[in-house]
């Protein structure tokens, strides 16, 4: 090594987290605070919707299944004629609304067949109880009466793109405050910061590839976990070398410039 360079590398021993100045570690640490919490927030967002699509609490294969592939064994007032409702009305009158909505809900056919029995088993509930669907009206029971094809292309589409382009933001800057961690073999580091991007384009083609054939609902669940995992540990070995590593070390910070290749 010349004489210049060294001197050029040792310039450069305070790039590591543990020696940044006060104000650099402030803006990092604010945003790792309001990330940090975004991705707890995300999280209870993807339990209380997903989480609910199988009607059990926690994330679940079914759930994603539900979500993005549907249920299309039938519609939801199948289902819950066959599970939940099934004490509402005798078997004779379930299967006409059962019938009824596999052949298509036709209008003419409910306010001929289907409307009486819906006022007379189900209206006391389903009519006067604002929190659930008003199945008395035919735009109502309709709806329910389709099959659960899942997530639509489009909303796929929307979500997907609102993803891609903004948890890689997120990814960029985490990983880019951690990219200035110290100790850390450079593949382990290299893997971290890559890793969150490359299960970000697993989980959304996941989405894709579910909706196609639910047997990849797992893919979704590995991408998810496997981001949120590799953001964590980065987040936390952030903070913890920005403000715990100088009181371990009595202040000395490590001669190292974090993003020169040794
Ligand atoms: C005693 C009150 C009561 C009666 C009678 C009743 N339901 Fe319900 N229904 C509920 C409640 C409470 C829920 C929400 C809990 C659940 O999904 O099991 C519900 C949910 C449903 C749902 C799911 C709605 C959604 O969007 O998730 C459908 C469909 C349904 N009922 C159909 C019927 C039909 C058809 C009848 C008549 C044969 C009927 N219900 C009679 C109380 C009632």
């Amino acid at each position: 090594m010349t004489q210049t360079s060294t001197s050029r590398q040792k310039e450069m021993a305070w790039l590591n987290l543990p020696c940044l100045s006060v104000p650099v570690k402030a803006l990092f640490t604010g945003y790792i605070l309001v990330v940090g919490l975004g991705l707890l927030m995300a999280g209870a967002q993807i339990l209380l919707t997903h989480g609910m699509a199988d009607g059990k609490f926690g994330i679940s294969v079914d759930d994603i299944v539900y979500s993005y592939y549907g249920n299309r064994n039938g519609s939801k007032i199948e289902a819950k004629l066959n599970g939940s409702m099934k004490d509402k009305a005798p078997p004779v009158e379930r299967l006409t609304i059962i019938k009824w909505a596999r052949n298509g809900a036709n209008k003419q056919e409910w306010q001929a067949k289907i409307k009486p029995i819906v006022m007379k088993r189900c209206a006391m509930c389903h009519a006067h109880i604002p929190t659930l669907p008003n199945i008395t009206k035919y735009e109502v029971i309709s709806k329910l009466a389709e099959v659960d094809h899942g997530a639509s292309i489009t909303s796929l589409t929307r979500i997907s793109h609102i993803h891609l382009f903004g948890i890689s933001f997120i990814f960029f800057f985490i990983g880019f405050i951690f990219s200035m961690a110290v100790g850390f073999n450079k593949w382990v580091k290299a893997g971290l910061i890559i890793f969150p991007f490359l299960f970000l384009i697993t989980d959304v083609a996941s989405w894709w590839l579910t909706k196609w054939d639910p047997n990849f609902a797992w893919l979704v669940i590995i991408g998810g976990t496997g981001y949120s995992l590799a953001a964590t540990v980065m987040l936390f070995t952030s903070l913890y070398q920005m403000w715990i590593y100088p009181l371990r070390h009595q202040h000395l910070c490590p001669e190292v410039n974090t993003w020169k290749e040794d």
